[in-house]
């Protein structure tokens, strides 16, 4: 594709003819190859659910490792076509109809081993967690360019329940390992210490130039709990239920009392180790990762950036202690187990500064006054002071939070334990401890990725604010100033003196989502970002089910998720390009192209997740004008910099 010769004009004589179809719809002169699907042999395992981050590791031209994510399962599609798929059959029927005669009041967590709901629960909860997690398969190019599995022995899974039947644990590093180890405490049930049980919530990640594969945990409080205890510790694993999605399977209580604070990571893999099952690096925080960015420069410390996909979620950089020699050294791991975590503020005037996430730093709480409202109230969760009856307070107006900045000077006041728990406890508790740092709410950050010449770019998929927060107000606004602004933006992020270690940095808006009409450039909430070898961005996007293809809804050109491309120089450098159109319901996810730039690996994650059954609603194209000057007049008059990228 000859991006810079690809005109607007070309683009929407393409593009105009398509139709909203239940396949995966790309220009002319493209064709897809399906490598792998749901239920296909992985190892002694299977290819797990709804697919997203994907990485190639070329061990030579066309050949490799596929590293693949598996997120989450769509509860009612899972169940519907589970028999079909794996050829077996669960007591689906019975659990649901036992819980509806129960009012869902079963604690299944209390449940003897040799009751027989419990062991069926324990059946279905088993399968979800199996079809949760990493996957690595290897591939080539044949000669007739069709790709292709080869069945090696690095093929392998790592599940959601890896190390419980099996001892295939998986490893952790860095303070947190301080409070796993804790002894006889709530939430200790799996008597584990460092080592933990499965992963799960897979969403986005990153690949290293050393050759290993980063996986993140995102919607962990999906299947355990969120909040910690003061010291780190988790609460009881019976109070939280075990999801498939919105399906709750066992009553109250997750079945295999996992301990809650091991989720929520990020996850180390070398696919090319086929004894390595993973391992949860704690220094980068817990929180609801999306995704990872690494900046590798040799003869600096190695920096790590990572959103967390939450309404009010944070940006955060890692900053190793050690300095990388060679940035091929597999040794480079190690790197992050000494350094610091720190979080984003953003300042309304294009500057901002990283705040460290540790003992010392003080007790600035973000203000609900400074928070986009939901409902006419902006809302911001604190660690929460007495942790015997919760986790987190949510307060909604600043005069309460008056008295806690009162009381409590500095992030060492709010956990216990010695000072290695402490900074220990901090990091399983990221997101409430960056609140109460003052660290910037943002808008649902998905992707960061660090571009050729060190730009942090970061995809903000959602403006529009939740239960338990939302962004700043003075920072994530829509392209007229309105908030909640649902429809998402790019920015770009420049250290100063581009210096990965970096206290400070300078932020500018790059793209913004909804219709041109508005500024936008015609996609709606980005999701993930891949560079192509020439710099320019590519970009994939993650509209709701509920809304694909709702004319009224949806803000996007075409109906379905789509994968865009945005040239970073040349004429149409700014602009913003569909490229291929996911199936019905579907996100395209895990962009990731070979080295030859001749193939785009792509997940195409939840098909059918609402049953398809929006093919026949109405298509409506839209003009695509790109209304510059409206938009620039409003960046002006908002103070946002305008950057040289803009159109
Ligand atoms: Fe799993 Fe933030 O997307
Ligand atoms: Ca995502
Ligand atoms: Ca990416
Ligand atoms: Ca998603």
């Amino acid at each position: 594709l000859e991006i810079d010769s690809y005109t607007k004009e070309q683009q929407i004589a393409t593009y105009s003819t398509y139709e909203v179809v239940d396949d995966l719809v790309l220009p002319k002169d493209f064709t897809y190859d399906i490598i792998a699907a749901w239920g296909d042999p992985v190892g002694d395992s299977r290819f797990g659910y709804n697919n997203d981050y994907l990485s190639f590791i070329e061990t030579k031209p066309n050949e490799g490792y596929l590293t693949i994510n598996f997120e989450y399962i769509s509860g009612q599609t899972w169940m519907k076509t589970y028999e079909k798929v794996i050829g077996k059959t669960l007591p689906f029927t019975e659990v649901k109809s036992t819980l509806a005669a129960n009012q869902g009041e079963i604690n299944a967590f209390a449940l003897s081993d040799s009751d027989p709901l419990k062991t069926k629960i324990k059946e279905i909860s088993k399968e979800g967690l199996i079809d949760l997690g990493i996957g690595i398969i290897s591939i080539r190019r044949n000669k007739d360019g069709k790709w292709e599995r080869t069945f090696s022995d690095r093929d392998r899974r790592i599940t959601g329940i890896s190390g419980l039947e099996d001892q295939r644990y998986l490893k952790s590093t860095g303070p947190s390992v301080a409070v796993f180890t804790k002894s006889n405490k709530l939430g200790y049930e799996d008597q584990l210490g460092s080592k933990i049980i499965g992963t799960f919530q897979n969403c986005a990640g990153g690949t290293t130039p050393w050759g290993t594969v980063f996986s993140a945990e995102e919607n962990f409080q999906d299947q355990v709990y969120d909040p910690v205890m003061a010291d780190g510790t988790s609460f009881n694993p019976s109070a939280k239920p075990f999801f498939i999605n919105d399906v709750e399977i066992d009553g109250r209580g997750n079945v295999f009392g996992l301990a809650s604070n091991k989720y929520g990571w990020m996850v180390e893999v070398d696919p090319a180790n086929p004894n390595d099952y993973g391992t949860k690096h704690t220094w980068l925080g817990r929180y609801r990762h999306e995704a990872v960015g690494f900046r590798v420069e040799k003869g600096k410390p190695l920096a790590v950036y990572s959103g967390c996909d939450r309404r009010g979620g944070h940006l955060y950089k890692f900053v190793s202690k050690d300095f990388i020699r060679n940035p091929k050294d597999k040794q480079n791991s190690q790197l992050l187990e000494r350094g610091m975590l720190y979080g984003a503020r953003f300042n309304p005037d294009g500057t901002g500064k990283w705040l460290p996430l540790t003992l010392n730093t003080p007790v600035d709480p973000v203000l609900p006054s400074q928070i986009v409202e939901r409902q006419k109230v902006g809302i911001v969760a604190l660690p929460n002071p007495n942790r015997t009856e919760g986790g987190i307070v949510a307060y909604t107006k600043d005069e309460d939070i008056a008295f806690y900045k009162q009381k409590f000077k500095t992030l060492s006041d709010l956990y216990e334990g010695n000072p290695a728990e402490k900074q220990g406890a901090i990091l399983i508790d990221a997101h409430y401890a960056a609140n109460a740092a003052g660290i910037t709410c943002t808008a649902r950050p998905e992707d960061t990725e660090v571009s050729p010449d060190g730009t942090l770019y970061i995809t903000f998929t959602s403006g529009t604010p939740g239960e338990d927060g939302g962004p700043d107000k003075n920072i994530f606004f829509g392209t007229k100033g309105e908030t909640p602004y649902e429809y998402g933006w790019i920015m770009s992020l420049k250290e100063d003196q581009n210096d990965p270690s970096a206290m400070s940095f300078r932020w500018r808006m790059f793209a913004t989502g909804g219709e041109p009409t508005q500024g936008g450039l015609g996609f709606s909430n980005p999701d993930n970002l891949e560079f192509d070898a020439s710099g320019h961005l590519w970009m994939v996007c993650d509209m709701s089910t509920t809304s694909h293809n709702d004319p009224k809804k949806t803000l996007g050109i075409f109906g379905n998720n789509t994968a865009w491309f945005l040239p970073t120089s040349g004429p149409n450098m700014g602009n913003a390009y569909p490229f291929a159109i996911g199936p019905m319901d579907t996100e395209l996810t895990g962009p990731w192209f070979t080295k030859d730039q001749q193939t785009l690996f792509l997940s195409v994650q939840h098909p059918g997740e609402a049953g398809g059954t929006r093919q026949d609603m109405a298509f409506e194209e839209r003009e695509f004008t790109l209304n510059t000057t409206q938009r620039q007049e409003f960046m002006q008059q908002r103070k946002v910099p305008i950057g040289s990228n803009w159109p």
